[in-house]
C-alpha cells in the first residue's frame, strides 16, 4: 500500500514470490521436451508496451474484434447484471474495460484491475482516477493463474469478473476448467463472468495473427529473453533466435515459439544452469487457444458455470460469454 496514490493499491506479487515462481517456471520449462515456458514473464513495462502495439496491427483483429463487441453490448452487460463492482483480470491499459464502467454507472463503483504488470496498473490507474474521480478503484497486483483474493469491497452489490482479450486463452485446455472453477468458488450466487474468447478461423489468419509483417510480435516474443537476462543473469542473444508461429490443430492452438539458429549453450546464472538447444530446435513461449462457442459453452458447464448471453461476430471470430454460478 501507498498512501500518495490517489487510488488502492494492493501488491500481492512481492519481489520474493515473483522472483521463486519466475526461476520455477524458466527452469521446469527449459529443461523439459520440448521447451515451453509461461507468457507471464513478457509483461515488463517493455513488454507490455509491445502488446499495446500488437493490439494496434492489421494482422491481430482480436482487440477490434472485443471493442466492437463491447460498444454493442455494454449495456446489455450492465442491464443483466447490476454489477457495482467489476474485478478485471489481466487488465493491462483497461482501454476496453472503459465501455463496461461507464455502462454499469461509474458513481461509486468498485473497480478492481488486477495485473502482474506494475507498471500497467498504474498507468491505466492514473489515467482512470483523472477520468472518473468517482469510481472506487483499488488496482491489484497479482498473478491471476494464483487463487484469487480479492481486497475488501465496500459495496455489497453483485460483482462481475471480467477475463477480456481471450487471455484465457493463455491456459491449456486441462487447466482451463479447474481455473474457471476457481473463479466460481470465489463468486456469489448473484455475481457474473464475462469473458472474451477468440474463435478458431482460417488458419492463415491466425497465423498471421502471431507473425506479423512489421515484426512486432517477434520483437515481443524475443523480450522475453531481455526479461531473463535481466532477471536470471542469462545470457541469450535474441539474434541466435528466430520467432515463429504454428498453428496446433490438436490442442486448437496458436503457439509461438522461439527457433534457435545454431546449436548453443546458453547461461542462466541464477539458476545456475546452462541450457543446450539444437540447431532449429523450437521453445514454446506461449499457447493462444482459439474457441468454438460450442466449446466454450461446454467447459462453462463444466466449471459449474451457466452461461446466460452469448455475442459472438463472426466475421471477426470473436465472441463475449456472460455466465453466472450454476
Ligand atoms: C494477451 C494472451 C490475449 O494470446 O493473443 C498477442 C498475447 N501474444 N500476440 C494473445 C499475444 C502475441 C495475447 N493475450
Amino acid at each position: 500500500m501507498t498512501g500518495s496514490r490517489a487510488y488502492g493499491y494492493t501488491d500481492t506479487l512481492d519481489a520474493e514470490h515473483y522472483a521463486r515462481a519466475l526461476r520455477a517456471d524458466i527452469h521446469g520449462g527449459l529443461t523439459g521436451t520440448p521447451k515451453s515456458t509461461a507468457p507471464t514473464w513478457f509483461y515488463d513495462a517493455r513488454g507490455s508496451e509491445l502488446f499495446e502495439e500488437i493490439t494496434q496491427l492489421p494482422e491481430y483483429p482480436l482487440w477490434r474484434a472485443e471493442l466492437g463487441l463491447l460498444r454493442l453490448h455494454a449495456q446489455d452487460v450492465a442491464a443483466r447484471t447490476r454489477a457495482r463492482s467489476m474485478i478485471e483480470l489481466g487488465s493491462g491499459s483497461s482501454t476496453k474495460s472503459k465501455l463496461i464502467l461507464e455502462a454499469l454507472g461509474p458513481a461509486g463503483l468498485n473497480y478492481v484491475p488486477v495485473d502482474v504488470s506494475a507498471d500497467a496498473l498504474h498507468q491505466a490507474g492514473a489515467h482512470l482516477v483523472q477520468e472518473y474521480p468517482e469510481i472506487r478503484l483499488h488496482a491489484l497486483r497479482s498473478d491471476f493463474t494464483a487463487p484469487l483474493v480479492l481486497p475488501d469491497l465496500p459495496e455489497d452489490g453483485p460483482r462481475l469478473i471480467a477475463f477480456l482479450g481471450s487471455t484465457l486463452g493463455n491456459f491449456r485446455r486441462g487447466a482451463r476448467v479447474p481455473f474457471l472453477r476457481g473463479l466460481r468458488d470465489v463468486m456469489r450466487p448473484q455475481d457474473f463472468l464475462l469473458i472474451g474468447a477468440d474463435l478458431v478461423k482460417d488458419e492463415q489468419e491466425m497465423i498471421a495473427a502471431y507473425d506479423d509483417a512489421q515484426g512486432v510480435t517477434a520483437e515481443f516474443d524475443k523480450h522475453l529473453l531481455h526479461v531473463l537476462n535481466r532477471e536470471l543473469d542469462a545470457d541469450f542473444d535474441p539474434d541466435a533466435f528466430d520467432h515463429t508461429a504454428v498453428w496446433n490443430g490438436a490442442e486448437s492452438h496458436i503457439e509461438m515459439r522461439l527457433r534457435s539458429r545454431t546449436e548453443q549453450l546458453v547461461k542462466i546464472r541464477e539458476l545456475d544452469l546452462a541450457v543446450h538447444f539444437e540447431r532449429g530446435e523450437e521453445w514454446i513461449t506461449e499457447r493462444s487457444a482459439k474457441f468454438t462457442t460450442d466449446g466454450l459453452r461446454e467447459e462453462m458447464t463444466e466449471a459449474r458455470l451457466r452461461t446466460q448471453e452469448l455475442w459472438a461476430d463472426s466475421d471477426a471470430g470473436f465472441a463475449l460469454l456472460l455466465a453466472a454460478p450454476a
